[in-house]
Parts: C-alpha cells; sequence; structure tokens
C-alpha cells in the first residue's frame, strides 16, 4: 500500500510539474492576421483563401507574417461523437482543406475556440472538450489555437487554460496557444508554461484613446495598462497587449505609425487585423516596415518599457541583443511638441555616451548625439529611433 501511494505522489508531483506547452514555438512574438477586427463573424473560407493570397501578394509574408488565425464563428455545432463542426454553408470544403490551402502558401493556420460552455458569440466551447477539439485541430493540421475566456461561469482559468495546453500537447501536433483571458487572473503570473502568449486587457479598438466600460478600448490606453509587464516576458512567453488596428479607418496615419511602432517595442505579437485585400500604401508601408518589425523580432526578447514620463509626452526604451537601444519619444498632446529624451534616463552610466542614431520610419542616419535628442513630435505621434553607441567617456 505504502509503495503504491509513495507512486501515486510522485506521478502527480510530475504531472504538477511538468510543462505542459510544447517548447521551441514562439522564440519571438508571433507574427500573422487575425479575422476578429476587421470582419467579426463574418468569415468563410473564401475570405480567408484570398487574405492568405493578399499577404503573399502584398509583401507581408516576406517582411515576417506567418499566421492566419480564423476567430470566432466558424464552428457551429458537434456532431452525435461530440467533435466539432465548422459552418457548411461558410466553409464548404472544410477546415482541413482551407488549412492545406493556407500551408500551400508557406503559411501557417490558427484557429479560435472557447475555455467556456460557449464561445463569446455563442457558438460551442471546448470546456469538457478540450481532448477532442485538440486532436481535431492536429488532425487538420492546425499550428496555432486562440482560446477565449466567454461563459466560463465557476471555471478555474489555471485548470482551464492547463487543460487545453495538456490536451494540445497529448494530441501530438506543435501549436502555439494564445491564451485570451484579458488579464483578469493576471494571467503573466502563471501562464508561462501554460501558453506562448497571453492577452493583458479587453479588448482593443479602432481608437487613439477612446474607452468603452472598460471593456473596449484605444491603445494608447491599452498601452497604460502594460507599465510594470515587462518583466513576465520573453521567448516563447509573451504579453499580448491585443491585435492591431493599422489600416481599419479610424485613426490617422500618425497614430496608427505610434500604435505599430509600440506593439513593436512591447514584443506584442504583430497580428495584422485588417482587410489585406484592399491596403492603401500607408498602411502596406507600417504593416512591412522591416526596420520596425526587427525591434519587434529581435532575438534578445526583452520587451520596451517607460523611462520617463513628462505628462503629455513620453520616453520609452527596449534592449536590443547587438547591444543597441530603441527609443520612442511619443507625444500625447493636442498639438505638436519637442519631446526630449537624455542617455542618462536609460542608465546613469550612459550619461556622456555618443550614439549614431537612425530614424526607423524616415529609414534615415540622423548623425551622432551626445548625451541625448529632441525631435518636434506630432499629435499623437511617435517618432522611433535605434541608437548604436560610438564611443565611451
Ligand atoms: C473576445 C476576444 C476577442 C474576440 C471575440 C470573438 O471578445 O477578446 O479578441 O476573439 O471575443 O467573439
Amino acid at each position: 500500500m505504502m509503495k503504491y501511494s509513495f507512486a501515486l505522489v510522485i506521478t502527480l508531483c510530475m504531472g504538477l510539474g511538468h510543462a505542459q506547452k510544447f517548447d521551441g514555438l514562439a522564440q519571438t512574438p508571433p507574427m500573422g492576421w487575425n479575422s476578429w477586427n476587421k470582419f467579426n463573424c463574418d468569415v468563410s473560407e473564401k475570405l480567408i483563401k484570398e487574405i492568405a493570397d493578399a499577404m503573399v501578394a502584398s509583401g507581408m509574408k516576406d517582411a515576417g507574417y506567418q499566421y492566419i488565425v480564423i476567430d470566432d464563428c466558424w464552428q457551429i455545432d458537434r456532431d452525435g461523437n461530440g467533435k466539432i463542426v465548422a459552418d457548411p454553408e461558410r466553409f464548404p470544403s472544410g477546415i482541413k482543406a482551407l488549412v492545406d490551402y493556407v500551408h500551400g502558401k508557406g503559411l501557417k493556420f490558427g484557429i479560435y475556440s472557447c475555455a467556456g460552455t460557449k464561445t463569446c458569440q455563442e457558438r460551442p466551447g471546448s470546456h469538457g472538450m478540450e481532448r477532442i477539439d485538440a486532436k481535431t485541430y492536429a488532425e487538420w493540421g492546425v499550428d496555432y489555437l486562440k482560446y477565449d475566456w466567454c461563459f466560463t461561469e465557476g471555471i478555474e482559468p489555471i485548470a482551464a487554460y492547463t487543460a487545453m495546453s495538456e490536451a494540445i500537447k497529448e494530441a501530438g501536433r506543435p501549436m502555439i496557444f494564445s491564451i485570451c483571458e484579458w488579464g483578469l487572473s493576471k494571467p503573466w503570473t502563471w501562464a508561462r508554461d501554460v501558453g506562448h502568449l497571453w492577452r493583458t486587457t479587453y479588448d482593443i479598438r479602432d481608437w487613439y484613446d477612446g474607452e468603452i466600460n472598460g471593456n473596449f478600448l484605444g491603445w494608447s490606453i491599452i498601452l497604460d495598462k502594460q507599465v510594470g509587464l515587462e518583466k513576465y516576458s520573453g521567448p516563447g512567453h509573451w504579453n499580448d497587449p491585443d491585435m492591431l488596428e493599422v489600416g481599419n479607418g479610424r485613426q490617422t496615419n500618425t497614430e496608427y505609425k505610434a500604435h505599430f511602432s509600440f506593439w513593436a517595442l512591447l514584443n506584442a505579437p504583430l497580428i495584422a487585423g485588417n482587410d489585406l485585400r484592399n491596403m492603401d500604401a500607408n498602411t502596406i508601408e507600417i504593416l512591412t516596415n522591416t526596420e520596425v518589425i526587427a525591434i519587434n523580432q529581435d532575438k534578445l526578447g526583452q520587451q520596451g518599457y517607460k523611462i520617463f514620463d513628462y505628462g503629455d509626452s513620453e520616453v520609452w526604451c527596449k534592449n536590443l541583443y547587438n547591444g543597441d537601444y530603441c527609443i520612442i519619444l511619443f507625444n500625447r498632446a493636442s498639438s505638436r511638441q519637442q519631446v526630449a529624451v537624455q542617455w542618462e534616463m536609460i542608465a546613469p552610466e550612459l550619461a556622456a555616451d555618443s550614439f549614431a542614431l537612425r530614424d526607423l520610419w524616415k529609414h534615415e542616419d540622423l548623425g551622432d548625439f551626445k548625451y541625448g535628442f529632441n525631435a518636434e513630435i506630432p499629435s499623437h505621434g511617435a517618432k522611433m529611433i535605434r541608437l548604436k553607441k560610438r564611443y565611451k567617456h
């Protein structure tokens, strides 16, 4: 008896201590596209195929975007065996054929479900169905699962997300596991071994700074909520301040550039949320700015952080693998103003150093600067610069 209980305790401990998630994935923040921000429930195989085509044709694939993720509303029912059923009108060829199409383009495929009894749009959820759903996704060739948090009354988040993480591992196909629990239980404190990224807030909207009941947030409000979370993020486990709104039409080009700059600096997943089939030149320029994307994908994987707050202007910094720094000068005011950075804000020992600066939006070398740098920034604008050390005093 003693022997058996001992064996049981050992097995339980191993089970608890074991990291469930697939390791080695998302070593840099995932990049891709998701249907929700622009299309909501209006998803179909026709749309997804056209988006995959556009991701290649627009140059986004070459810039590093990889995952095509269908969000809510692709699913309609379960069959007699409990297997999830895709909407046959919108996905007449079935999800497997669609995954094959996306893979044929050299891209990866992501899908959506929910830890609750229903998804947020009241489609069948995965609660209690984790193993059969993970197995189905694996059979279809899915590479990424976004897992939401609606209809979860009485459900405990760590257990719910761990159950799906384990089910994915058991199904045997490597999938990025994207936890979408809106930050309620502080997933940054527990999800490192459960998923590859976790939402830190409620949903983004295509606004600079609007907010409705705390549920729908403009990106600058989300930005404020990231302060202090930087220490929880790193290769394979990222804070997710939600998907991009660049190109969806309700912000100025200056605001979209600032939104993209910050999402890059925060090591956010760069998941575009616009209609890739109809992008104007400004939108393509933003989404495919490889100098900004390189900041996001920098292999050190250290999230950027705020180093100075003057009220309506701010200075943010991100440390890079090769010893460079990336700086954002941000103007929150409603008119143009000068924003300044002193190198000592990065670290006191850098105070009198000289750096060679490069403007990552103008793609222009600005010259060498000692002590600091300042620039006039338009309202809601961000200047993003890369600092290379020249010499030390
Ligand atoms: C929640 C999520 C969103 C989106 C919708 C879909 O609101 O936070 O990102 O997935 O559900 O219904």
